[in-house]
C-alpha cells in the first residue's frame, strides 16, 4: 500500500492486552464490555483497544489522558519497545512488526528518539559527553560528534555549559540535555513521554516555549504525551485524547474545545463558548520582563537569566513594542558585537485589550510567540499566550 508522504506514523486497529486469558478478554471487549469489567472477569488489563490514528509529518502530535489510559503503552509501540497484541503500526508505510533486528536497531538509532521524564542522563559525564553519547555509540569520530553536539547544545540554550557535569544541573537544565541528546541523533521523530511533568511550573512553561521554537525551526515530528490540558493545547498541532485504552477524539485544540466528542472530552477541555464574551483584557498578563531597544545584548541576557526566560519583549524609549528577542539571538548578538536592534524579531502578532477572545483565536492558533496587547499609541500593555486563550474557554 502506498503511504501518503505527509503521514509519518500510522496506527491501525492496535490493541494491547496484558494477562493470560486474552482471547476471552477480547471477546468481552468486542461485545461492548469496558476495561474494568474485563479485568474483574478475566484478570486481563486492556491497555489499548482498537486504537487508530495518523500522525502528520513535521507537526506536534499530543496524546493526553488520565493516568493509566494507555498513553505510554501506545507511544512505546512506535519504537517497538511494545508489540501490539493485534493491529499494526506503520512508519513511512513500513510495518514495524516486519523489521528484523538489524533494521529495528537502525530505525531506533536514526529515525526515532525518546526523551524520558526521568531524564536518564549519565551523571558522571558532562553535558557534551551526554549529548554526544548516541553518536559515539554509532562510531562517529570525536571531532565530528562534538561539533554536532555543540550545535544542539546551543539550540536548547545550554551554550557555555558543555563541560558541566550533569549531576550538578537543575531539573530544567537536565531536561534540556535530554532533548539535546535526542536531537543529536537527528531523528525524524521525537517521542516525549511526559517530559516536563517533574518540572516546576515556571521552568515548565519555559521548556514548552523552547520546545515549540525548536520544533518550528527543525520541523521534526514530535509525539508528546501529557496529562495536562494546558500543555496539550499549548503545544499540540493535533491532540488525541485517550480514556481506558481507547482514543476518544483526535483534533486540533481549537476544534476539540469547540466540538468535544463526548462528556469526557467536554470535562477535559470545557465546552462553553465563552470566547465571544471574554475580552483580551481579562486574560492578558503583564510581561514579567521587558528590554529596551537601546540596551546591550549582555544586559538582555542577564535579565532573561534572572527571570528564567528564553524570550523577552523589546520596547523603545516610549515603551512602544518593537519585537521579541530570544536568548539565542541575544547571545549571538553579543558574540558578534551587534545590537539588539540587529536581531530583534519584528512582526509580533498584536491585538488590543478590548478585542474579544474569539477575534484572536485564529492568530493564537498560528503564532509561535504570545500575542502582544497594545494601546492606541502602540505601547505594550500586556501579553496573551495561546494557552491562556484556550484556558479562557474552559
Ligand atoms: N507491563 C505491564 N503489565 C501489565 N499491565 C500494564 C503494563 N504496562 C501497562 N499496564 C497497564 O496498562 C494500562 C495503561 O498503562 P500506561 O500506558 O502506562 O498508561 P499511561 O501512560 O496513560 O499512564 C494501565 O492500566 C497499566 O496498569
Ligand atoms: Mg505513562
Amino acid at each position: 500500500m502506498k503511504e501518503q508522504n505527509d503521514i509519518i506514523l500510522r496506527v491501525e486497529h492496535v490493541s494491547k492486552l496484558y494477562g493470560h486469558n486474552k482471547a476471552e478478554a477480547a471477546k468481552m471487549m468486542q461485545a461492548g464490555s469496558n476495561k474494568d469489567e474485563v479485568y474483574k472477569k478475566t484478570g486481563v488489563t486492556v491497555a489499548l483497544w482498537d486504537v487508530n490514528f495518523e500522525i502528520p509529518r513535521g507537526k506536534i502530535f499530543v496524546i493526553i489522558g488520565l493516568s493509566g489510559s494507555g498513553k505510554s503503552t501506545v507511544v512505546r509501540c512506535f519504537n517497538r519497545l511494545n508489540r501490539p497484541t493485534s493491529g499494526k503500526v506503520f512508519f513511512e508505510g513500513r510495518d514495524l512488526a516486519l523489521m528484523d533486528q538489524k533494521e529495528l536497531l537502525e530505525f531506533r538509532r536514526s529515525k526515532i528518539s525518546m526523551v524520558f521524564q526521568s531524564f536518564g542522563l549519565m551523571s558522571h559525564r558532562d553535558v557534551l559527553g551526554n549529548v554526544a553519547y548516541g553518536l559515539e555509540v554509532r562510531g562517529m569520530p570525536r571531532a565530528e560528534r562534538e561539533e554536532k553536539a555543540r550545535k544542539v547544545i546551543s539550540m536548547v540554550g545550554l551554550e557555555g555549559w558543555e563541560h558541566q557535569s550533569c549531576g550538578q544541573l537543575s531539573g530544567g537544565m537536565r531536561q534540556r540535555v535530554g532533548i539535546a541528546r535526542a536531537l543529536a541523533n537527528d531523528p525524524e521523530v521525537l517521542l516525549m513521554d511526559e517530559p516536563f511533568s517533574a518540572l516546576d511550573p515556571l521552568v515548565r512553561r519555559d521548556m514548552q516555549f523552547e520546545l515549540l521554537q525548536i520544533q518550528r525551526k527543525l520541523k521534526k515530528t514530535v509525539v508528546f504525551i501529557t496529562h495536562d490540558m494546558d500543555e496539550a493545547f499549548k503545544l499540540g498541532d493535533r491532540v488525541a485524547i485517550m480514556r481506558d485504552g481507547k482514543v476518544i477524539q483526535v483534533d486540533t485544540p481549537e476544534a476539540m474545545s469547540a466540538n468535544p466528542a463526548d462528556d469526557y472530552v467536554r470535562d477535559f477541555t470545557g465546552s462553553a463558548d465563552k470566547s465571544k464574551v471574554t475580552t483580551v483584557r481579562s486574560i492578558m498578563m503583564t510581561p514579567s520582563s521587558l528590554v529596551r531597544l537601546s540596551e546591550s545584548p549582555a544586559l538582555a541576557i542577564q535579565e532573561m537569566r534572572k527571570n528564567a526566560l528564553s524570550t523577552v519583549y523589546v520596547v523603545d524609549d516610549q515603551l512602544c513594542l518593537v519585537g521579541i528577542l530570544t536568548i539565542q539571538d541575544a547571545i549571538r548578538a553579543q558574540r558578534e558585537s551587534r545590537s539588539i536592534a540587529d536581531v530583534v524579531r519584528r512582526g509580533v502578532a498584536t491585538t488590543t485589550a478590548d478585542a474579544l477572545v474569539a477575534d484572536i483565536m485564529p492568530i493564537a492558533a498560528e503564532t509561535l510567540y504570545p500575542i502582544a496587547v497594545l494601546d492606541e499609541d502602540g505601547q505594550l500593555k500586556g501579553i496573551v499566550t495561546k494557552a491562556s486563550v484556550l484556558a479562557s474557554l474552559l
